[in-house]
């Protein structure tokens, strides 16, 4: 017997049990394992000073954000309302940076009115954006606590080209070419320069390019005309994981070999900040699917063979977005790979891109098998949708072994009344 690869906490009995309950599809998340994942980041800091920013963005779900704020972990948000949860959820804004392109007036508000003298930072991303920013603080009567994220203007990142962000053609930071605007609009009285981020991109399976920016990041700093008012460096988020055939430098190496470069370019007693997502969370979440039908054809040549799932790209875009790969597995396991042909896994869909890809798994897997599709704990709710009338899936956070907090399916008259509402 192959088991059905997973956390080890999720067993067939209990994702049983799950899907009986709240039927399918529902996302199912391992707490203790993201709970380890975010202990062993804090503790490759080895006491130095830092902040780990969770990027709330990748899951944004109450109980794992309690769990990481009590853990002693911080947030990087990118909009008014993650900045909400993350202040729900027991995070301070001492702890708080807000990332992102456009903010609102609104929502720079939100920033700045949090707690006592506003989060801690936050990391503006152009000239313009800083005098909004000023003009905002001035208004409202607050110091305005500020950081700049930089483009490091990389040549290449090695990551699928909708999650690379460190290339002069992204709209993200302020090209290290261009700072001079940015530092001359630090002059504001109502702005306190607090220090510099950068983000290279996502899904970074080995250092080179992580290091790359944090040795850009680090030279902006040593030029910084501000530079004795720098209170933290951030190199950003974007440590990859294993979705299936790859081989992912681990997490704690990233801080290593970027706490190294900070001593050598003498920034060694200053926090270093990071913003990691994905890596905390996608490897233990996973959307517990049911086989719709089988449909088998002639055509092309050949014989075509599908396998209907009850979840669709509303529920996991990734797939459809990034052409990314997560692998499906039976939750009652395998019992011989040999038994085993490639089945295309496809969702109920009406878009041709809502397709998971070539599988392979047991030639006589029932109709209503129940199957996972991996590691969608990163990027996976968040992004979902409701298209095609889909409600949003339940989400089910596994602690001890059981279930703990849990939230139901989304039902269907929500989306009734949502659409009949005018
Ligand atoms: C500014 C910033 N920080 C952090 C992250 C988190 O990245 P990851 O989930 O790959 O760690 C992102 C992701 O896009 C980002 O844009």
């Amino acid at each position: 017997m192959v088991p059905a690869p997973s956390s080890p906490a999720l067993t067939p009995a209990l994702l049983t049990a799950i899907a009986e309950r709240f039927g399918t599809p529902t996302w199912v998340y391992d707490l203790d394992a993201m709970d380890a994942a975010a202990c062993a980041l804090e503790a490759a800091f080895d006491g130095a000073p830092h902040l780990v920013a969770y990027a709330v963005k990748a899951n944004s779900a109450g109980p794992l954000l309690k769990r990481f704020a009590a853990r002693g972990l911080g947030a990087d948000v990118v909009s008014g309302v993650e900045l909400a949860l993350a202040l729900a959820t027991g995070i301070s804004p001492e702890k708080i940076v807000f990332s992102g392109v456009a903010k609102t007036n609104d929502e720079i508000d939100r920033a700045l009115l949090a707690g006592d003298r506003g989060i801690l930072a936050l990391q503006a991303e152009s000239a313009e954006e800083l005098h909004r920013i000023a003009a905002r603080a001035t208004t409202l009567g607050r110091i305005a606590r500020v950081a700049i994220r930089i483009n490091p203007e990389l040549a290449s990142i090695d990551t699928h080209q909708g999650i690379a962000t460190g290339h002069d053609d992204a709209k993200f930071g302020v090209p290290v070419s261009d700072l001079a605007p940015a530092y001359a609009a630090l002059a504001a009285p109502s702005l306190a320069f607090q220090g510099l981020s950068v983000h290279a991109g996502s899904q970074l399976l080995s250092t080179g390019d992580y290091l790359d920016a944090a040795r850009i990041l680090l030279q902006t700093a040593k030029d910084c005309p501000r530079r004795s008012e720098l209170r933290f460096l951030d190199s950003g988020g974007g440590f990859g994981i294993d979705y299936g055939d790859q081989e992912p430098v681990p997490p704690a190496r990233f801080v290593a070999e970027t706490r190294a470069l900070c001593k050598e370019f003498g920034f060694g007693d200053l926090p270093l900040h990071i913003e990691p997502g994905r890596v905390l969370v996608a490897p233990y979440g996973h959307l517990l699917t049911r086989v719709v039908q089988r449909k088998e054809v002639n055509a092309g040549g050949g014989k075509r063979r599908w396998l209907m799932i009850d979840a669709g790209m509303n529920d996991l875009v990734r797939p459809a977005m990034y052409q990314a790969r997560h692998r499906v597995t039976p939750v009652a396991g395998v019992d011989s790979l040999k038994n085993c042909i490639d089945f295309r896994v496809v969702g109920p869909i009406c878009e041709s891109s809502d397709d998971f890809g070539f599988h392979r798994l047991p030639e006589d897997l029932p109709d209503g098998a129940l199957v996972l599709l991996r590691d969608g704990g990163a990027y996976g709710y968040p992004m979902a949708s409701r298209y095609n009338g889909r409600g949003f899936a339940a989400e089910v956070f596994v602690t001890g072994g059981t279930v703990g907090a849990a939230k139901e399916r989304e039902p269907e008259q929500a989306f009734l009344d949502d659409r009949l509402r005018f």
